[in-house]
Formats: C-alpha cells, sequence, structure tokens
C-alpha cells in the first residue's frame, strides 16, 4: 500500500477532507511546522502519527528544510501533500519530492498566486474564483496544474463567504487528486502532468453550479 505525509501549519481542513476520504494509502503522518497548529490535535485524535518540525528553530531556510526533508523521509511516502503549509521551500527540498509533493492552492493559478488571495479576487472584479491543485515547483504558487475548482464571486462578497465557497470546493479537489496520484493515475513527465481519468469521469475541473 502507497504512503503519503500531509504537511500543515494551522486548522488542517484540508487534511481532515483527505484523512476523511479514505484514499487508497495510508498516512504515515502529519507534520507541521508550529506546534500550535490546531490540526495536530485532529490527527492524534485519528490516531496518526505527528511531528513538529519548528522553522523558528532554525538559523536558515537551508537548516529547517533539510530538518524538514529527514523527518518526511524517515517515514519513507510515495506521496507528500501540503495542506494549508505555509513556508517557502528551497529549490533543493521542491527538487527532492519533485513528481511526488502536491500543493493545494485558493486561487485559480495563475491568478493570485501568493498570500490573501479572496481579497485580491474581491478588489480585481473577477466574477469567477477558485482553488488549483499543482505538483509543486520551486517557483511560489506555479507548478503544473493538476486539477481546479471554479466558484462565482457574488455581489456583496466578503473575503470570509469567498474564502468559504472556495474551501468546500477545496475539500473535494484535493482528495480526487490525492487518489489519482495513489492509484498511479496521476503523475509528472517532463514537467508535464498526465492524469488517467477516463475510468470513472472524475472531472479535472470542477464548476458547481452557484
Ligand atoms: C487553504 O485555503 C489552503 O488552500 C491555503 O491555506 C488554507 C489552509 O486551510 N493554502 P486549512 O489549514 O487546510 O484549513
Amino acid at each position: 500500500m502507497k504512503k503519503y505525509v500531509i504537511l500543515i501549519s494551522g486548522r488542517g481542513s484540508n487534511m481532515e477532507a483527505l484523512l476523511a476520504a479514505d484514499l487508497p494509502g495510508r498516512c504515515v503522518g502529519v507534520i507541521s511546522n508550529r506546534p500550535e497548529a490546531s490540526g495536530l490535535t485532529h490527527a492524534s485524535v485519528r490516531g496518526i502519527d505527528t511531528a513538529v518540525v519548528d522553522h523558528r528553530e532554525f538559523p536558515s531556510r537551508e537548516a529547517f528544510d533539510t530538518a524538514l526533508a529527514a523527518e518526511i523521509e524517515s517515514r519513507g511516502p510515495n506521496l507528500v501533500l501540503l495542506a494549508g503549509f505555509m513556508r517557502i521551500l528551497t529549490a533543493g527540498f521542491v527538487r527532492r519530492f519533485e513528481g511526488r509533493m502536491l500543493n493545494i492552492h485558493p486561487s485559480l493559478l495563475p491568478s493570485f498566486a501568493g498570500l490573501t488571495t479572496h481579497a485580491a479576487a474581491i478588489r480585481s472584479g473577477v466574477r469567477i474564483h477558485g482553488a488549483t491543485v499543482h505538483f509543486v515547483s520551486a517557483d511560489l504558487d506555479a507548478g503544473p496544474i493538476v486539477a481546479q475548482a471554479a466558484v462565482p464571486v457574488l455581489d456583496g462578497d466578503t473575503e470570509e463567504a469567498l474564502a468559504a465557497r472556495v474551501l468546500a470546493q477545496e475539500h473535494t479537489i484535493y482528495p480526487a487528486a490525492a487518489r489519482w496520484f495513489l492509484q498511479d493515475r496521476l503523475r509528472l513527465v517532463d514537467g508535464r502532468v498526465e492524469v488517467e481519468v477516463r475510468q470513472s469521469g472524475e472531472p479535472f475541473l470542477r464548476v458547481p453550479a452557484p
């Protein structure tokens, strides 16, 4: 059975969605860079081994990434899932996990990379916003796209309302993408995403009714 590790920094609702999805693999650890991340408690309650690699205890980004990579590798995962993991990773770290590390980002990339994506979407006047699952590359939020979900931006939307609408979609497309990978139906080949979804008809692009 394939193994996966989840990296979090906070509440961990995407982690919860992944753990609840009954994925065809074993979660061999939830690792946080913040000891206070509330997601750690939820993982422990589910009987999953947790670890903290606190970035504040390391003198440099490289030193932190080296310790984090060791913590991940000691568990021997096939797949690393970043789920609200709020650290910029070094190129060396990303290379080490290339083709086996996914991220969920709360926007329709390449629009609105970085933080505060929902406020930026409202400010910009776009009528469609959403979420993206992508392979992690050395460029922030710019790796090869695996799946996207779109939601409408409604008149009078607040950042919170829009975030909640997007988050509900994150919780569907991230487990779907993780499942494809663990079933050997998703891979990165020469920097391009290959997905076999024909057998069950699951969409790469999810556009729920408004
Ligand atoms: C999610 O919106 C995720 O896309 C972003 O940060 C948020 C984390 O939420 N990177 P959670 O910790 O998964 O609840």
